[in-house]
């Protein structure tokens, strides 16, 4: 077991670039300049910033939504995909710390689990526009369809229209750096539910099949939530192992009609909130004023 360890140790220091250090002191193995570095190094966790970008992760730990911010280390723009209304204090503050100015609030499709952040963090940064599929009824300031670009700074996402969930759901593909961001359309080992807002199992079949799983098997796939606490997968792995996608269409839907599942809990809230964009208290203020 020990040379086992030894061996991965090794491994790992060798992925290093020289000056990086090991949070290693005092043991058997220590990080020196002989080990060549890398031409590009990729993490599976949920941050990366030591390249030319900067990658964040972040959890409402209400509702298991991920929130995204992907931005460009040159230009200091930035994106956020399917920020949460209360998290938004958390989020904007991030981007201030690193210097990130947020041009792009992107909704993977009109929740029914959460509000949007995006209408309220357009308006405490005055530089960052909401975008949301064109086949939604939800408000925002970019409405964007199948093949259309969202740009930040050098890096642009591909938008994929995937319905299947919602009518509305796109899943956001960054080409350059090998991932995509599906929203619920697919989830790791799992798939978002089929079961209201236009919800149709043999849509999410075909939009996994022929948007998301077309794409290169390395290609890390971030959903929307997750509620077993895994945080990234592959399209590889999905293609192998998704429980649900590895079936035949028939057997999907037989699946996805039988799932039985309550209703979220905050729908209520949450669609007529997603209605305007996250803005609800401006909607208090106009009601009120009628
Ligand atoms: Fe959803």
């Amino acid at each position: 077991m020990a040379s086992v360890v030894a061996q991965v140790m090794k491994a790992s220091l060798g992925r290093l670039g020289p000056g990086m250090k090991t949070g290693c002191s005092g043991g058997r193995w220590s990080a020196s300049s002989t080990f060549k570095p890398l031409q590009s190094v990729r993490f599976y966790a949920g941050a990366v910033a030591n390249a030319d970008y900067t990658f964040r992760q972040l959890l409402d730990y209400k509702t298991w939504t991920y929130t995204y911010i992907l931005g460009d280390n040159d230009s200091k723009e930035a994106v956020i995909i399917d920020p949460v209304l209360e998290m938004v204090p958390r989020d904007v503050n991030l981007c201030t710390q690193l210097g990130f100015k947020l041009v792009y609030a992107l909704n993977t499709h009109m929740h029914a689990d959460h509000i949007t952040g995006s209408g309220p963090i357009g308006k405490l940064t005055g530089t960052c526009k909401s975008v949301i599929s064109k086949h939604t009824p939800a408000k925002s300031s970019v409405y964007v369809d199948e093949g259309d670009i969202v740009k930040f700074g050098r890096f642009q996402l591909e938008c994929r229209s995937t319905p299947g969930h919602t009518d509305g759901c796109m899943t956001f593909v960054w080409h350059e750096k090998g991932m995509a961001f599906t929203g619920d359309a697919i989830f790791v080992r799992g798939c978002g539910r089929t079961d209201f807002q236009q919800g149709s199992p043999k849509k999410l079949y075909e939009s996994c099949h022929e948007k998301i799983l077309t794409l290169p098997d390395h290609f890390l796939l971030y959903p929307g939530h997750d509620y077993a606490g895994h945080m990234v997968t592959t399209v590889g792995e999905e293609k192998k192992f998704n429980p649900r996608l590895t079936k035949s269409l028939e057997e999907f839907t037989t699946i996805m009609n039988n799932l039985n599942l309550g209703m979220p809990k905050y729908i209520d809230v949450a669609i007529p909130g997603n209605l305007v964009d996250g803005l609800i208290d401006e909607q208090k203020k106009a009601s009120a004023s009628k």
